[in-house]
């Protein structure tokens, strides 16, 4: 499996630089729903040996370095190059030898198509724009196998949605409320992203599902894990 890519687009640099600051805190910073969104997608990639697997927006391996015991190969694509570097010194550590990482934006990412048999991300596309998010999908479904899996554990809900969709961003307002001084700064931080949806772009659950369908995939899973998150799985058909 060959990936080609370059990093040309200066706001990929732009963001990738804000990950590589985040690197060192990443993982003590996890939200404490982050894990169970992260064990889910596990739980419903289903059973992987001998499957080579594709994790988009790997960070620093929280699926990968799970995924690699028991998976054929690991592709785990990143652009921010520190992550990847702290990636690869964990599975060194596990002595994990099937996780290849490829330094690149997962807009730009191609692969061959029929080349792997599941896609996985977990809390990377809510970067991408909603049009993005569609190509990313469509295009899974081409590098997939038949009978491909992909799985996507993200922030799921939607900025300009409903009652629901609100009552979310309440909760996570008050939740940041009581934490005092600090938390009330990220209030206003996030409600200017919120306006201007600038950095995060999350999609709702239904969005997903029908992105899944538009791409040719039977969705077979649509699981909301914790109040902000969730997630979503598709099948491609076997052929
Ligand atoms: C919230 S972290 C999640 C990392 C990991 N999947 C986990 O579960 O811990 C998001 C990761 O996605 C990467 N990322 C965000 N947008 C990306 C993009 N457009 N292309 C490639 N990587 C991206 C960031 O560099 C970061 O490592």
């Amino acid at each position: 499996m060959k990936a080609h890519s370059s990093l040309r687009d200066p706001l990929d640099g732009h963001h990738s630089a804000v990950w590589d600051k985040r690197a060192d805190h990443w993982d003590h910073a996890s939200m404490p729903g982050l894990g169970r969104i992260a064990d889910a997608v596990v739980r419903q990639a289903g059973p992987i040996s001998n499957r080579d697997v594709l994790d988009l927006g790997a960070g620093s391996g929280q699926l990968a370095l799970q995924l690699a015991g028991e998976a054929r190969s690991v592709m785990a694509v990143d652009f921010s190059a520190v992550m990847l570097g702290r990636l690869k010194e964990k599975a060194a550590e596990l002595g994990i030898d099937n996780i290849e990482t490829v330094h690149s934006s997962i807009e730009k990412l191609d692969l061959p198509a029929d080349s792997i048999d599941v896609v996985v991300s977990n809390y990377a596309l809510h970067h991408l724009t909603d049009p993005e998010k569609a190509k990313v999908v469509a295009r899974a479904a081409r590098w997939l196998r038949p009978g491909g899996v992909l799985v996507i554990g993200d922030m799921m809900f939607s900025i300009r949605g409903g009652s629901a969709d609100r009552r979310i961003i309440a909760s996570k307002v008050a939740q940041l409320a009581r934490r005092g001084p600090g938390g009330w700064w990220r209030i206003v931080k996030n409600s200017w992203r919120f306006v201007i949806a600038k950095d995060e772009c999350p999609a709702s659950l239904e969005s997903w599902k029908d992105m899944l369908g538009a791409a040719g995939f039977n969705v077979v899973c649509a699981e909301r894990v914790v109040a902000e998150g969730g997630v979503v799985g598709g099948r491609l058909p076997d052929l």
